[in-house]
């Protein structure tokens, strides 16, 4: 924050409170995470992504008729049309994975009728809509990517597991469809990040909410943000091997290069979203290939060191990218789809979040502090030198 002449920036927004919400609480200073009350540990261990789906919608956790309604209406609306499957197909091979989804994204608003909507119940239904194609557009995305077929989603699946399927062809074992959709409620939400702020944006100008998700899509293109799990990884397969990794991250730290999957703007602490993380680490690695082997053991060595060198001094602490990599990995998740499948996860926390807004909207309309001079004579471009 700088001041100049009484006014205050804030750059990045920085500590600015936009709204109240009732979605999600981040405890940056105790390491905390809760969706609507609950915390993360309990969701992550007891739950399912269509239960924390509908707990984030609609601020309640279901009853059993309710849950098993609302994962039948997920399901109804997994399927997507051929022109979907064209646009995935023409671009997915040259295109980045995330770019393709962001253009699908906007294309599916297409098929409603109304894409904006003041009712919430319609919105919620918008949203189910949103939450369920995009898993089907990811994992097309991806099958396109290996050169493979698209795959009809399978009924008999959950959301998480089915979208494993549809990307991998391999029908998970019990570990691993626990794992994906622990993953996919680990990043279900997280507050006002960088993409939820761009979807938020976007609405408050009661644009649909397709363009909104749109929008969130986008933002979460950067290493900052999205792409910080992919780099994480590079950065593991660089090292190569576990005793190249002390070497390697003091180099980097002494070149003043950041190390992705590490320190937030709001977490001081371990984000315990990646503790949870670190815990699967222990259950997949005795079934894992070596290749993946190593890497689990580079990132247990590279975050043992970060932690000793910026972990008190500096508060920069492991987020939910670090060890997302060998675990997505693990899975049959290609390092080009980790963003694509953040994004499929986080559409619930996005929608909910424009729901809920605008029960109380507000245009946001930032102000800009203009440094440069003022009534400039016009020179006619015959007489500029
Ligand atoms: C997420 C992030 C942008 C938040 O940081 P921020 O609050 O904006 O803080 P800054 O980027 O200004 O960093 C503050 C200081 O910590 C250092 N730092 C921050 N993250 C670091 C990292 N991952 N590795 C090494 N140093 C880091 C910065 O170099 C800076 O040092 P300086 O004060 O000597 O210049 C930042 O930690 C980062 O870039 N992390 C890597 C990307 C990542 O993992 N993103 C996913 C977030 S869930």
């Amino acid at each position: 924050m700088e001041s100049k002449e009484n006014i205050e920036i804030h750059e990045g927004l920085s500590g600015i409170y936009i709204d109240i919400s009732s979605i999600c609480k981040v405890d940056g200073i105790n390491g905390k995470l809760y969706y609507r009350g609950y915390p993360i540990q309990v969701l992550a261990e007891r739950s399912s992504f269509e239960e924390v789906c509908y707990l984030l919608l609609y601020g309640r956790l279901p009853k059993k008729q309710e849950l098993d309604d609302f994962s039948e209406k997920l399901k109804k609306e997994r399927s997507i049309t051929d022109q979907t499957k064209q646009i995935i197909t023409s671009l997915g091979r040259k295109a980045q994975a995330l770019d393709v989804l962001r253009t699908v994204m906007s294309s599916i608003s297409a098929y409603d009728e109304t894409p904006y909507s003041s009712e919430e119940s319609k919105n919620i239904e918008k949203a189910i809509r949103i939450i369920s194609k995009t898993a089907t557009m990811a994992a097309a995305i991806g099958r396109i990517k290996k050169g493979e077929q698209i795959l009809e989603p399978d009924q008999s699946l959950g959301h998480a597991e089915n979208f494993l399927f549809m990307l991998t062809g391999k029908k998970p074992d019990k570990d691993a469809a626990k794992l994906i959709d622990v993953m996919f409620i680990l990043h279900a939400e997280h507050s006002s990040n960088a993409s939820t702020f761009a979807t938020l944006v976007t609405c408050s100008t009661l644009a649909d909410i397709y363009a909104g998700v749109t929008a969130g899509v986008a933002a979460l293109k950067g290493p900052l943000h999205g792409g910080a799990d992919e780099a994480a990884l590079k950065m593991m397969i660089e090292i190569g091997q576990p005793e190249n990794t002390e070497k390697y991250i003091e180099d980097a730290l002494a070149g003043k290069k950041k190390i992705m999957g590490f320190g937030h703007r709001v977490y001081k602490t371990y984000d315990p979203r990646a503790r949870i993380l670190k815990s699967y680490l222990d259950i997949v690695k005795n079934k894992s290939t070596e290749d993946i082997k190593r890497l689990i053991d580079i990132s247990l060595r590279a975050e043992k060191m970060m932690i000793e060198k910026l972990g008190q001094s500096h508060g920069i602490w492991p987020n939910v990218d670090f060890f997302s990599g060998p675990l997505y990995m693990y899975l049959g998740i290609e390092p080009e789809m980790f963003d694509t499948v953040f994004a499929s996860s986080r559409t619930v926390g996005w929608c909910s979040h424009v729901i809920e807004y605008w029960k109380n909207n507000k245009l946001f309309r930032p102000l800009e502090e203009y440094q440069g001079p003022l009534d400039v004579e016009y020179v006619g471009i015959e007489e500029r030198n």
